[in-house]
């Protein structure tokens, strides 16, 4: 999904600086983006490291003197279903770290910088399982989301005097490579594509567009807001 967001924003005119823990797929992407005629730069940094995170988001600044807008895709998880007690501390820590340590940092790192220019948007990825519970991963992965709802919460009272909007997407699962390799053994598409009232999983661009108007102009009355892309599974 990171990828072919940041294909979508670079073709309506953005340009695109992509953080990933691996360099591959950030460069991959940024050579993408440049084929396509935009204009990208990539970062190999753990968002849930300061100082990688700072020296990215500094690099940037240098090159294009501002960040109109922040999207913090980065998330990783456990183990399917691991329950709670057989969790490794290792694993929570983990899914915290890129999950609610990235967006706290990124946040830290850009907002004096959208504060100075005048405003800023900053769209969070949080998730289903951050709405109720996950159905797909454990307890790390549901608080991990959570605490992503109560950053977005709290930015956005912090800085809407400075004209700083955030909001939150949370994605229902998504038809792709991160639910599929959690599926088995604990459970089948169709379990899943049943609990969902649309009656199936969602496309990338499903959730893609949904960010994109949240960082657009159309939302800008927008800030503090979850909104559930998860075809209903999410009642709120
Ligand atoms: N895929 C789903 O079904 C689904 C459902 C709900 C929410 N989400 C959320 O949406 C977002 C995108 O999910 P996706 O599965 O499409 O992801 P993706 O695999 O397309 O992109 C995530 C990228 O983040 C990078 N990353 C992971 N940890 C990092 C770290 N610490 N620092 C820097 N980069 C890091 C990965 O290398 C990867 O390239 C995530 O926040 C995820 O939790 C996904």
């Amino acid at each position: 999904m990171a990828r072919s967001l940041a294909l979508k924003v670079s073709s309506l005119g953005a340009r695109v600086a992509l953080c990933d823990l691996v360099a591959e797929r950030a460069q991959a992407t940024a050579k993408a983006i440049s084929a396509q005629g935009g204009n990208a730069l990539a970062f190999v940094a753990d968002v849930g490291n300061e100082t990688e995170t700072a020296r990215a988001i500094s690099e940037t600044l240098s090159q294009w003197q501002k960040i109109d807008v922040l999207m913090n895709v980065a998330g990783s998880y456990g183990k399917a279903l691991r329950k709670t007690h057989e969790t490794p501390v290792e694993e929570w820590d983990h899914v915290f770290s890129s999950n609610v340590k990235g967006t706290f940092l990124t946040a830290k790192h850009i907002i004096p910088h959208m504060a100075a220019a005048g405003g800023g948007c900053i769209v969070n990825f949080a998730s289903n399982a951050g709405r109720t519970v996950s159905p797909l991963l454990g307890c790390s992965y549901t608080a991990a989301k959570t605490a992503v709802i109560g950053i977005t919460r709290h930015l956005s009272r912090e800085y809407a005097a400075s004209g700083i909007r955030v909001n939150t997407i949370a994605p229902g699962p998504v038809d792709g490579e991160r639910v599929n390799e959690l599926l088995s053994p604990n459970a089948t598409i169709g379990d899943l594509e049943a609990a969902i009232p649309l009656g199936r999983l969602a496309n990338n661009d499903e959730i893609i567009d949904v960010a994109i108007f949240l960082a657009s102009d159309a939302a800008r009355y927008m800030t503090g807001a979850i909104l559930d892309v998860s075809g209903g599974l999410v009642l709120a």
